[in-house]
């Protein structure tokens, strides 16, 4: 028999919306959204189940990356529909076989408060388990970028490094990143707005010009 789709309209936290606030029982205790310091970015997301094996590599990955977040001025924060119990009785045994260290608060959403307000628990791909989502909080608690990934297709790090450093040079820069950038690589000049600005990509010396909309420098 073919799966009924449910089809309810719910709220989830978009592009550009401020993230929203909560207070929950983590790995490191009670933590809110709110107390964040005021300077760090928030790199948020969610795993399906404890002791599932493509949820403990991408765990495992973020614990061994976490240096990286660091160097980013991120902070980590992961989240799954189990007990406080599972996730301590996880991250423990992880440890044991394989000597990485989830040191990172992992929220204990035994109630779902905090997947569905987040959008996390997308109920035709499960009713009980939080899908891969990943929220990048900047240090205003804006939502800049959302990744959702189904519960059997595992995240790829580089890429949450690459797109974390890619907000932050185009925050810091005011400019735009192209197909497949990475550190180091030309970026975009913003398409001019008006005539004006037309003018300046066409006279102006760049690293790299298609056309006036299509402008390339080197930082
Ligand atoms: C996993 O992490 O391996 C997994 C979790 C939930 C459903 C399917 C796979």
């Amino acid at each position: 028999m073919e799966q009924e789709i449910k089809q309810e309209v719910t709220v989830m936290p978009r592009i550009g919306d401020k993230a929203p606030d909560f207070e929950a029982v983590t790995t490191k205790g009670v933590i809110r959204l709110s107390d964040y310091a005021k300077d760090k970015w928030i790199v948020f997301f969610s795993h399906p189940a404890d002791f599932t094996p493509v949820c403990t590599t991408e765990m495992s990955g973020f614990a061994q990356r976490k240096s990286e977040f660091e160097a980013l001025n991120a902070e980590l924060l992961g989240l799954s529909i189990d007990s406080i119990h599972a996730h301590l009785a996880w991250v423990n045994n992880v440890k044991e076989k394989t000597g990485v260290y989830f040191d990172f608060p992992i929220i204990a959403d035994i109630d779902m408060k905090v997947s569905k307000l987040y959008g996390m628990l997308q109920p035709n791909e499960s009713e009980t388990a939080a899908v891969r989502a990943v929220f990048f909080i900047d240090p205003k608690k804006t939502i800049r970028l959302i990744m959702y990934y189904p519960l059997n297709v595992g995240r790829n790090m580089d890429e949450i490094l690459r797109v974390l450093e890619g907000l932050q040079v185009s925050d810091a820069n005011g400019v735009a990143l192209p197909l497949n950038w990475k550190k180091g690589d030309k970026v975009i000049v913003p398409p001019p707005k008006n005539l004006e600005e037309m003018q300046e990509r066409i006279d102006g010396d760049y690293d790299e010009k298609i056309d006036f909309y299509l402008v390339k420098k080197t930082l």
